[in-house]
Parts: structure tokens; sequence; C-alpha cells
């Protein structure tokens, strides 16, 4: 069945829809179609719409599903999510932009769409972004049952790391001292204190160490997060010898690290080591700083590799990988 239908090219997409809305005239009943590049929004009435627009008679199926963004574009676009912003990782803007007006057209709930404007960069690892939709950039993440605020311009964050995070926090038993020693806005150290144990987080980052505070009392867990803005090299002063677990979650330069890391190990410490490296030895040149710090320090340590994990694929023949690394005093 026919209905009729206002044809503006997609990249118009949003602005039309909105302007019909504002007139009361979105046909609520007819699915929106897309074909090469051009979208069909149903009307209501044909005789009502401002005569700026080419109103044309088209079938539309009637409206039973969510429209999706492909559905609108007529191809699949590439996005992930990250609470109600949609992060885009498109080289030619004029896509990003047909995408993320999609997006809006679409059912997907999205407060903001942003694209990809630089690597991660820096010593706090931050990235910068075009932001396409929306004026804001934070929002509200969900993982494993606990809820992390941030913003995407000010802090680090991945969503899709998310299964390596629960890996290593699952080793976690109430009762553990922890130091996550590059703690961002806390999506190990807020689960962890989650399991019952007692983490201090530290972070260079004023503003991840504020979303750490943030985070531990969203998820009811401040009691047991201590959260420390600074140089993590600093915190042997205070932590020296405490923790029975640490997390090193920055893997270009953690190497530079260990030194303190052992430090704050306790006589029988678990180390999650995040390194990136060749193909060829993945895990070699992290095991081998580990057991060269561990040489320079006081303690007789026995170090023990539990783990050899390849987390990701990071770039052509280079891994993020993990290593879980127990350290015994003897
Ligand atoms: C790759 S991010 C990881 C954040 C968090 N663990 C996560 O999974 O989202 C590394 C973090 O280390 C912090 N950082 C970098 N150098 C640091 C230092 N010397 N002392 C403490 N934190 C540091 C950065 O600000 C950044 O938030």
């Amino acid at each position: 069945m026919t209905v009729p239908c206002v044809r503006v090219p997609t990249s118009e997409g949003e602005e039309t829809r909105t302007a019909l809305a504002e007139r009361d005239l979105l046909d609520q009943t007819h699915e929106i179609t897309v074909e090469s590049g051009t979208l069909y929004i149903p009307v209501t009435d044909r005789t009502a719409v401002p005569t700026a627009y080419d109103v044309v008679e088209r079938d539309a199926p009637a409206r039973t599903t969510q429209t999706t963004p492909a559905e609108i574009l007529g191809f699949e676009p590439s996005y992930e999510r990250l609470g109600d912003v949609v992060i885009l990782d498109e080289d030619d803007p004029e896509r990003a932009r047909r995408i993320a007006d999609a997006i809006v057209e679409s059912d997907l709930r999205a407060r903001t769409v942003v694209n990809r404007a630089s690597k991660v960069k820096g010593e706090l690892r931050v990235r910068e972004w075009d932001v396409l939709v929306g004026d804001s950039t934070e929002t509200v993440h969900r993982e494993y049952g606990y809820e992390f605020a941030l913003d995407i311009a000010e802090v680090y964050f991945s969503p899709r790391l998310a299964t390596e995070r629960h890996r290593v926090i699952s080793q976690v038993d109430a009762g553990e001292r922890v130091v996550d020693m590059f703690a961002g806005v806390g999506p190990f150290a807020v689960p962890m204190a989650g399991r019952g144990a007692a983490v201090v987080g530290c972070d260079l980052n004023p503003a991840a160490i504020e979303y750490l505070r943030e985070n531990a009392r969203r998820n009811g867990v401040e009691e047991r997060v201590t959260a420390i803005q600074g140089d993590v090299r600093d915190l042997a002063d205070d932590y020296a010898g405490w923790a029975d677990r640490l997390v090193m979650n920055l893997p270009h330069s953690a190497g530079e690290f260990l030194e303190t890391a052992v430090e704050l190990a306790s006589e029988e410490c678990v180390v999650h080591y995040y390194d990136i490296q060749h193909e060829d030895d993945p895990f070699g040149p992290g095991e081998r700083a580990i057991r060269g710090a561990v040489a320079e320090s006081d303690v007789d340590y026995e170090v023990r590799v539990e783990t050899e994990r390849l987390v990701r694929s990071y770039a052509p023949h280079e891994y993020n990988v993990c290593l879980d690394v127990r350290l015994t005093a003897r």
C-alpha cells in the first residue's frame, strides 16, 4: 500500500523529521524507508507539508519493529556504545555525519554521537572527539552490574576491555588488599571493592579520581575504596609492603613502574601486568621486566607466571596482553 512520503537525502533526514514532527505531520504507523541515499518519511497529510519538501507516493511497510541505523543507511555501520553515547571510528567526516544522522533517525537510544578525532594520547591516555550529535560527552556506562559515570573527553575508558576486567576481578577474595595503580574511573577498583577487597586506586588525572570517588559512592563501596590523585610512584611512601594484588593497566609504559610495584607488594602478591608486544614474543619482555625488577628488590621473591593472556589485537602483529604473576617472599 502506498502512502505519502517526504523524500530527502539521508543527510537532511533528522532536520526534516524534526520539522515534520513540529507540524505534527509524521505518520507513526508506517516505517521510514531508505534507498540509494534517499530517505522516505511517511506523512499523515500531504497537503499540509510545506511546499519546500518533495512529497511522493511510496510503498511503506506498516510499522511493527524498531528502525535500525542500518535500515536507514542501507549498510551496517560500525559503532560502539558507552551508556547513551554512541562512538564512531570513521576517517571520512561525511560518512560519520551520515551515520550520526541515521542513528538519530533510528530507534537506537542515543543522546550523543561522537567520532574519534585522535588516538588515545599523553600521560592521561585521553582521546579527542568530534561531537556530531548532542552536547555532553558525560555518560553512565553499565558493566557486569556496576555503574560507571565518566566523561569520555576527560578520562580514559574502553568498554572493549569488559571481559578482561571481569576475568581479573573474579579472582579477588573478600579481605584482600588491592592497589589499582592506574585506576581511571574505577572499572577494576570498584567491582573489586564490591567483592569485599580494600582497594587503593591511584590516578594522575584529577577528573578520573573525581569519577572514581563518585563511582565508589554510586555502587555503595565508598568505605572500601581510597582514591588518590597523583603519580603512583609516590604511593610507596604510605603503602610499601601493603598490597596482596596489584593492577597495572598502563600497557605502553607499565614497565617503568615495576620498581614501585615491587615496593607496594606484600609477602604474597599477584600482579596483573598489561603490556603491548609483538606477536613473535608477546609475553617474554613483560616476564623479563618483572624478574628484573624483583631481582633489584630488597625482598627475595619467588616469581611464578600464573596466566599468559592475549587480551586483544592492538595493531598488525601486536597484541595487548596480560600476565598474572605471583610474587611469594622466600
Ligand atoms: C589505560 S588507562 C587505564 C584506566 C583504567 N584502569 C581502565 O581500565 O579504564 C591508564 C590510566 O593511568 C593514568 N596514569 C598515567 N600515568 C600515571 C602515573 N604516573 N601515576 C598514576 N596514574 C597514571 C592515566 O591518567 C590513565 O587514567
